[in-house]
């Protein structure tokens, strides 16, 4: 669980770097071109109003990397919030803390041309176009700015990983009604070429009406599309249920629960559409992707949880390629990270 507790040399004390927009290629701008196009296409009808807006109001169609400073102003005179560039992944607490004051942490690096479906980091593509749209919108712009004051609180409880799962299956991996169906607003979905057809159109995953205790028991995948999604009313239903709430008595309440299976189904839940779960997960694709450093690259520490890539590991020790799990730093020493860390 090694994750660095010093700024990189090159970045500040809040572990902000700049983003050196001057510095990316035509060939990165011409992959983040690629991209947008290929996933506005896929999320035609299936992304939530809001979103869509949002990509209108902050001009993200236009060509190329969107600049940070620009794209700020932007946001910024709509609900206060900026975007910043940290070199990779940060510590909880320095995540935390840049949330809570409406600074969202975007990576700066692209994946290559050969990496469009395959990604072992979030990259700028994931971090902006997946996460920046949303915070256009009042209510959800408020839910995420009392979530990074809600983490900063968890610490204390020793909470965090149920917190964790309230982010994943929400910011990350949510669903939302609108109309008279269901549509995607979750990051790690929208983001994704596979995962927005299949979040919305698949019949292998469970979708069920949210209930913030049921997120924050229920484990998730963080090495294949979701086994189960949870679906939100509105972005105003979210943030009263979390931001107006005291999470203490909720955690203490949690402990004495056991924790559920992603594809785990309670009697009480809300059933939208009940999974056929023909895509079962596979304990040796886990150690797979975790040897490959997917599990933990994919969505980083603040998304994801270094204990289940180490879970894995062990699981089927012989697929797993080095002899110990891997850490935050083995992340740090990937070549797109190390150019960053040293201005290469
Ligand atoms: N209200 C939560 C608490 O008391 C904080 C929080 C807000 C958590 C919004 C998540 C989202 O800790
Ligand atoms: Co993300």
């Amino acid at each position: 669980m090694a994750v660095p507790t010093q700024s990189p040399p090159r970045a500040r004390s809040d572990w902000t770097i700049p983003q050196d927009w001057d510095r990316y290629t035509a060939q990165e701008h011409a992959v983040w071109d690629t991209l947008f196009a290929r996933q506005t296409g896929m999320l035609e009808g299936r992304v939530t109003s809001a979103f869509r807006r949002g990509l209108d109001v902050l001009r993200l169609s236009r060509a190329g990397i969107p600049d940070f400073v620009e794209l700020s102003q932007r946001l910024e005179a709509l609900t206060g919030w900026r975007v910043v560039a940290v070199p990779g992944l940060v510590p909880d607490d320095v995540f935390f803390e840049h949330l809570a004051n409406r600074r969202f942490v975007a990576g700066r690096f692209i994946r290559r041309p050969d990496q469009l479906d395959y990604l072992q980091e979030p990259d700028v593509f994931h971090d902006l176009f997946g996460h920046v749209p949303l915070l256009t919108d009042p209510a959800f712009a408020d839910y995420m700015q009392a979530y990074g004051a809600g983490g900063l609180r968890a610490q204390q409880f020793g909470a965090l990983q149920k917190l964790a799962r309230l982010y994943w299956y929400t910011v990350e991996f949510g669903l939302i009604r609108e109309g008279s169906g269901l549509k995607l607003y979750g990051a790690g979905i929208v983001s994704s070429f596979g995962e927005s057809k299949f979040a919305l159109d698949d019949p292998s995953p469970n979708r069920i009406a949210f209930d913030l205790e049921r997120v924050m028991r229920t484990d998730y995948r963080i090495d294949d599309y979701q086994q189960s999604y949870f679906v939100i009313d509105s972005f105003e239903q979210l943030r009263r249920q979390t931001a107006d709430v005291d999470f203490a008595p909720v955690y203490r309440r949690l402990e004495q629960l056991p924790v559920l299976a992603p594809d785990a189904i309670l009697l009480t839940d809300k059933l939208i559409t009940r999974g056929t779960m023909w895509l079962t997960p596979s304990a040796e694709r886990g150690a797979k992707a975790c040897a490959a450093g997917v599990l933990l690259g994919l969505y980083g520490r603040q998304h994801g949880d270094l204990f289940q890539c180490a879970a894995f590991a062990r699981l089927k020790p012989q697929q797993a390629a080095p002899s110990r799990p891997l850490e935050i730093k083995d992340l740090w020493a990937r070549p797109a990270c190390q150019a960053l860390w040293t201005g290469g």
